[in-house]
């Protein structure tokens, strides 16, 4: 199939969510400014969190841009709160605040609380009211999917976790595939630290195009929704333009052995 910056997949739920999105972790105080340059360089997809500390620059972004609401796909994710007070009711109605929004789009899990599936229960209940268009999870493996499928009414949509050529998690792929749970990838330029690979370095050359710009196009021809992060104007703008080129079939499965579990992030089965 042929892709374009404007590709949506269809999730298992009818939704349809850009296939290209925009990341922002670690960019407090900044995101507003990233993700209005990103609304006008074309992303339509962002990706927060609770967590990330930046969902009201988020939502302002959002309101200055001008752009209809109804164009624009927002992810934000619970954390795990136990704690707080009204848990997990505040969480989601404080996220909603100050994403000054009327729903969210996505609303996931964002990391597996291991025997706390009642927080699915309640994701179920606000896809139930419309508060949110979908729901899904974040860095759940192949064992946190079945524990969760086993008490789901609502299969997740999808599964946000880390994915590169140097962490193919083609195992977990393939499951979430087969349950028909779409995969989104995370950490896409493995947060900088393989774009001086010097096999990446050589492939990028054949292609003409930089390192990041291969690590995008490798996970969106394995179907996988992707969310780069960048603060710079120039480098969020190259990494939408990877649609005028296909990395073939020879050089994906080249790609696809560098595979060697490099992680920036938590092994999530190491997670109490
Ligand atoms: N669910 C989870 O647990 C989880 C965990 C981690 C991340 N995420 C999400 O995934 C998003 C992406 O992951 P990430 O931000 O960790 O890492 P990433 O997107 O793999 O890498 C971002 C890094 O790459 C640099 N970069 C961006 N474009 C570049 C280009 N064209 N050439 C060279 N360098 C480039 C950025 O620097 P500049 O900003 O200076 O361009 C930044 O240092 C996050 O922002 C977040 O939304 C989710």
């Amino acid at each position: 199939m042929e892709i374009n910056k404007d590709t949506k997949v269809r999730l298992n739920n009818g939704v349809k969510m850009p296939l290209l999105g925009f990341g922002t972790s670690r960019t407090k105080g900044e995101t507003e400014r990233i993700v209005l340059q990103a609304l006008k360089a074309g992303y339509r997809q962002f990706d927060t969190a609770t967590r990330y500390e930046n969902e009201e620059e988020v939502g302002n972004a959002i309101k200055k841009s001008g752009i209809p609401r109804e164009e624009i796909f927002i992810t934000t994710k619970i954390g795990s709160m136990e704690g707080e007070h009204d848990y997990p009711e505040k969480a989601f109605n404080d996220s909603l605040k100050r994403l000054q929004l009327g729903y969210i789009d996505l609303y996931l899990i964002h990391w597996p609380i291991s025997g706390r599936l009642e927080v699915w229960e309640f994701l179920e209940k606000k896809l139930e009211e419309g508060k949110v268009k979908a729901i899904g999870v974040g860095n759940f493996t192949i064992r946190h999917l079945k524990e969760l499928l086993e008490i789901a009414k609502v299969t997740p949509v999808l599964n946000q976790v880390e994915f590169n050529p140097f962490l193919y998690q083609k195992e977990l792929l393939e499951f979430c595939k087969e349950k028909k749970i779409h995969l989104e990838g995370y950490c896409p330029l493995t947060r900088g630290h393989k774009l001086d690979d010097p096999r990446l370095i050589e492939m990028s050359k054949k292609y003409k195009k930089s390192p990041a710009q291969l690590l995008i196009r490798w996970a969106l021809q394995h179907d996988v929704i992707s969310i780069p992060k960048s603060q710079s104007e120039v480098r969020m703008k190259e990494n939408l333009e990877v649609f005028d080129f296909e990395i073939s079939e020879e050089d994906m499965s080249t790609m696809n052995s560098w595979d060697e579990n490099f992680r920036v992030t938590s092994d999530p089965e190491e997670i109490p």
